[in-house]
């Protein structure tokens, strides 16, 4: 048994709208010791995901709700410093559901997103991002769902995250002419210049409606949504005839503490014969590994960039979650923690 604290954040109680740093607690509990087949992980960085702000919650989702005291549920990076698990030696640096804390057990093998081993010059902000659960979810909404085609115009929303970035960027890369929607000049600037977005609308300073029909006024053939509300209708608005509308996410509902708003122009489908369709990142497992060597590549060969923010300190862990919902983050959100 090892005498060390394992430092621990803990959801304390259920947000009724906005999340807040009072809905964690701090906890502590005695480092684990490895059963047999698993390991025990130093976690190192803490990864964010708007989901999360659902697993809080009971309300019917695609996963179980965090149990209240439970460890904050996330995913995250580290080193393995025990293994009872014939594939896995300590040193060894992996990815996987960590959770908010210091000290982590794990099971390789068996559950989606399970323990993950970091290939040999992927940094752990790389495999958290771009090669991780945003750079996947990216991959296959828009190349499977949205399938764009060279010609096309494609509009994302929340373009300036973690997801929406490289969704735009992969647009682009298949011959497509993209808008990225986000809040903020800095963003949009970033967008455009770094990203390599054809052209990017400040939702906070802009009308999104008519900026979209100024900049594809033969309207939009994908949009990949990612915030849903008022920013899915503003693009129903623009839809082209034969349009495929990706739900990726909804994160303008995630807070409100109701049911998502609805497009009331959903209509639009029907008039411009079009397809509005889910995914979940989930359906794909069997593909991950062709994703993420495809994604390598355009990063290798320099087509595709991506951001990380990454905050610094367990006392911050909680803090720097709200950052997703504030709008703080420039692509992935991070925070290291040793
Ligand atoms: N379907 C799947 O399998 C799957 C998997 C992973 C993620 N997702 C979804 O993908 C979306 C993006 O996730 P991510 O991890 O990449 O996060 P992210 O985009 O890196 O961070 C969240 C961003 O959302 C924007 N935002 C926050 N509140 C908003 C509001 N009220 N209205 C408009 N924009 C708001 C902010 O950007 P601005 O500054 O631009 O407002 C913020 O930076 C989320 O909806 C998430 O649920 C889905």
């Amino acid at each position: 048994m090892n005498a060390e604290i394992n430092r621990q954040w803990l959801l304390a109680s259920r947000p009724e709208s906005m999340v807040g740093v009072d809905n964690f607690a701090r906890g502590e509990a005695a480092v684990p010791t490895p059963a047999d087949g698993q390991i025990l992980v130093r976690v190192t960085h803490v990864a964010y995901e708007p989901a999360m702000r659902g697993w809080m919650s009971e309300r019917p989702g695609y996963t179980t709700a965090i149990p209240i005291g439970g460890v904050m549920r996330s995913q995250g990076a580290g080193r393995v410093v025990d293994s009872r698990h014939p594939g896995f030696k300590p040193g060894d640096r992996v990815s996987g559901m960590f959770g908010w804390q210091d000290y982590a057990l794990a099971a390789p093998g068996g559950e989606l997103l399970s323990v993950q081993k970091l290939t040999d010059g992927v940094t752990e902000e790389t495999a958290l991002s771009v090669l991780g659960i945003t750079g996947l979810t990216a991959y296959f909404g828009m190349l499977d769902v949205g399938r764009p085609q060279p010609g096309d115009t494609v509009a994302v929303s929340g373009a300036a995250g973690a997801t929406g970035s490289v969704a735009g960027q992969i647009a682009r890369i298949k011959g497509a002419r993209v808008i990225g929607i986000a809040g903020g000049a800095e963003k949009c600037a970033w967008l455009t210049g770094e990203a390599g977005f054809d052209a990017a609308i400040d939702y906070k300073a802009e009308r999104v409606s008519r900026r979209l029909r100024e900049l594809a006024p033969e309207g939009l053939n994908v949009f990949y949504d990612n915030v849903g509300g008022e920013i899915l209708e503003a693009a129903l608005n623009n839809i082209a005839v034969g349009s495929r509308i990706i739900i990726c996410g909804a994160i303008s509902g995630y807070n409100t503490g109701a049911l998502p708003a609805p497009p009331r122009n959903y209509m639009a489908i029907v008039w411009k014969p079009s397809i509005m369709a889910g995914f979940l990142l989930g359906q794909y497992a069997d593909r991950f590994d062709e994703a993420r060597s495809q994604l390598g590549e355009w990063v290798a060969d320099g087509r595709l960039t991506y951001a990380v923010d990454v905050q610094e300190g367990f006392e911050t862990v909680p803090h720097t979650f709200l950052r997703l919902f504030r709008g703080q983050n420039l692509g992935k959100q991070l925070c290291r923690i040793a």
